[in-house]
């Protein structure tokens, strides 16, 4: 008998003992027991982190989406697979059932093949947070095209990036999305995307706003009238369990965004697997996660995890703050959340706005609360923990990126005794190490340094779209036979781990992961701006927000700095979104370099955290003189 639910503290040792003691034994028990394959593999686990190459499963064959919808039909079918809650409250919610999932899913699948779509062709998705939005991603698995969805908010630069480097061929998106009292355009950010993409020659729309949106001949068609000429049957595509199954960009440090490329088997089980555990997800649960499906939280925690396991999933089109601050909680209540999944930012954005949201509300269905995203201070820690669970239900503060797919540090409630500000234990099959700086693995307790991962999970992204080269140079360079993370850590006298943030140039805001240099090249296109440096510094509700270092050209030196910074932060917001928006801009005239030319952003990340007490040695710069005048006009 696989171990497929941990119930308590020590049957988590003993499974975490288990799974790292022979971790191609325990994964075979787990997906044997737990999912449906059409052929079983002939090998478990491969790997070769110096190539780097990493094979799960492999021999195997299946469906991803016979696991999540066709499996539940007997048994779960008028069970609601997803319960979608409008942004207007008055409209009323959806809940659509596996019977129903499996129509719409087969209907758009066959309208993608009917329009020319076939195995591992990229479909790009720009949706809002509406069924169809999930029901494309599933739609594409079901005949094995690889879905590369872009989040919403980005702009149509950002989008068209996204759509070049992976070559999609066609692109669902709506005529508009609602957000709060706004609406917005989305068609018109896809029209404007696909002047740069020759690639595209489908673009299926979704009615959702019932705008007047122009429509290119040849080009763009409403996708409703498709759909209902199209069958409700169609054969899975059956895949091999190493063949992708999905695209994410995720921002790096330096050039354009990552692709990461995520495959079918493994995918499937950890996401699974982890899902269940770390929700602890019961039959009839209602389990809400907060986040968009533009991010790898959305796909492994409100697609593909949640519906692999049967569950009730709910996807929430709104914000927040519509109509007003206890709109979560009005949800929580309406629905009966069992398990309720968000962001740090969304925490500490919702406790500003006082208790008062919160105690309108019966909140007596939640079992577990999660976060995600960023590090969680302790006052928003235990604002959620006295506030929305009362004390009574476990925080699990779940580490993990869109690199491995699925939750890698995190407490299982009721088993492992919480902490805050602490994602605590690693999960089953997971092994973390913590490195310095020299590439030596610290050992022991009460320690710092920077995490690694020292064996292979079954959903770790295996490569990045086109480029295996900076795979390899990003996540197992740094480090010999290691996955590299990117951010730091430490360790507690116990054993739990506390990450501490990026090491590198990825600064997360609001949750959102942001690289200094697409931001600073967007910058550097205002015709008045010569260079720029971008760092993060502490904020209440952001986490952090953005601080701009901006040296002007002679032309612009004359010019009105309030303005200038208007015309910045809208060249921004044209090149990747309003998410990157600089809170702060400094004008300067020079920015410390090191003798090699490189920018010391730490010194400018110390100055714009007001935090100029130890600015460490700078005699090795190449212009030391600019520090004190950068301190002196400090914003
Ligand atoms: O720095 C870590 C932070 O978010 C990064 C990953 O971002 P992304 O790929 O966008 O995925 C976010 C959702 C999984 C990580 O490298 N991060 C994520 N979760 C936590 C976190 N930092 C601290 N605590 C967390 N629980």
């Amino acid at each position: 008998m696989s171990n497929y639910h941990i119930k308590h503290l020590e049957e988590y040792y003993q499974v975490y003992r288990k799974s790292v003691r022979n971790p191609e034994a325990f994964w075979e028990e787990i997906a044997e027991e737990h999912f449906l394959w059409r052929k079983k593999w002939d090998n478990v686990l491969s790997w070769d982190f110096k190539k780097p190459e990493i094979k799960w499963f492999e021999g195997a064959k299946l469906n991803i989406t016979e696991n999540c919808i066709d499996r539940h039909l007997a048994t779960r079918g008028d069970k609601t697979a997803i319960l979608f809650e409008p942004n207007d409250p008055n409209e009323e919610a959806q809940h659509i059932t596996y019977k129903e999932l499996y129509k719409r899913v087969n209907k758009l699948a066959n309208v993608l093949k009917d329009n020319g779509i076939k195995k591992g062709d990229r479909v790009c998705i720009y949706l809002p947070m509406i069924p169809e939005l999930a029901v494309s991603l599933l739609a594409c698995a079901r005949i094995g095209a690889i879905h590369s969805v872009v989040f919403a908010g980005f702009s149509s630069t950002a989008l068209a990036t996204r759509i070049n480097d992976s070559d999609c061929k066609l692109v669902i998106t709506s005529d508009g999305s609602y957000r709060g009292k706004k609406t917005i355009d989305l068609k018109g950010i896809v029209d404007e995307a696909l002047d740069d993409c020759s690639g595209v020659n489908t673009v299926l729309v979704v009615n959702r706003i019932n705008s007047e949106i122009s429509m290119k001949e040849g080009r763009d068609q409403w996708l409703q009238p498709l759909l209902d000429k199209a069958s409700e049957s169609l054969t899975a595509t059956v895949m091999d369990a190493e063949d992708p199954l999905f695209i994410l960009y995720t921002s790096g440090s330096t050039g354009t965004p990552k692709g990461m490329v995520h495959t079918t088997g493994g995918y499937m089980v950890y996401s699974a697997y982890t899902f269940k555990n770390v929700f602890q997800y019961k039959e009839d649960d209602i389990y809400w996660c907060t986040a968009d499906i533009g991010w790898i939280t959305g796909h492994s925690y409100i697609v593909y995890g949640p519906l692999a396991n049967g569950a009730t999933t709910v996807m929430f089109e709104g914000v927040p703050s519509y109509p007003d601050y206890g709109r979560f909680w009005d949800i929580v209540e309406k629905h009966k959340i069992t398990q309720f999944y968000t962001a740090p930012t969304a925490i500490r954005a919702l406790a500003k706005e006082g208790v008062e949201h919160v105690e309108k509300h019966d909140l007596s269905s939640l079992k577990v609360l999660g976060t995600v995203g960023e590090p969680i201070n302790e006052e928003a820690w235990h604002w959620y923990d006295d506030n929305i669970g009362k004390k009574n239900s476990p925080i699990v503060d779940t580490w993990w990126q869109t690199e491995t797919g699925g939750i890698m540090i995190t407490p299982i409630p009721f088993s492992t005794p919480t902490k805050p500000t602490y994602a605590t234990l690693p999960f089953i099959g997971i092994q973390p190490a913590l490195m310095d700086e020299k590439g030596k693995e610290i050992k022991g307790n009460q320690t710092d340094g920077r995490l690694c991962i020292k064996f292979p999970w079954p959903s770790i992204a295996r490569t990045i779209w086109g480029n295996h080269q900076r795979y390899k140079d990003t996540y197992f360079s740094a480090y010999e036979n290691m996955y590299f993370t990117g951010d730091g850590a430490l360790r507690d006298e116990v054993g739990y781990y506390r990450i501490t943030g990026r090491v590198d140039d990825v600064i997360i805001v609001s949750g959102h992961n942001l690289g200094t240099a697409p931001i600073e090249d967007a910058i550097n296109e205002h015709p008045a701006v010569s260079e720029s440096a971008i760092v993060g510094f502490p904020h209440d509700v952001k986490g952090n927000a953005l601080y701009g270092y901006v040296i002007l050209k002679e032309t612009g030196e004359s010019r009105n700095h309030d303005n200038l910074r208007k015309e910045i932060n809208q060249i921004i917001t044209e090149q990747i979104g309003p998410i990157a928006k600089l809170d702060k801009i400094q004008f300067t005239n020079g920015l410390p370099k090191t003798r090699s030319g490189k920018i010391m952003r730490r010194i400018l990340r110390k100055i714009a955290s007001k935090d100029t007490s130890n600015l460490g040695d700078t005699s090795t710069l190449l212009n030391p003189e600019c520090v004190q005048d950068i301190m002196d006009n400090v914003l």
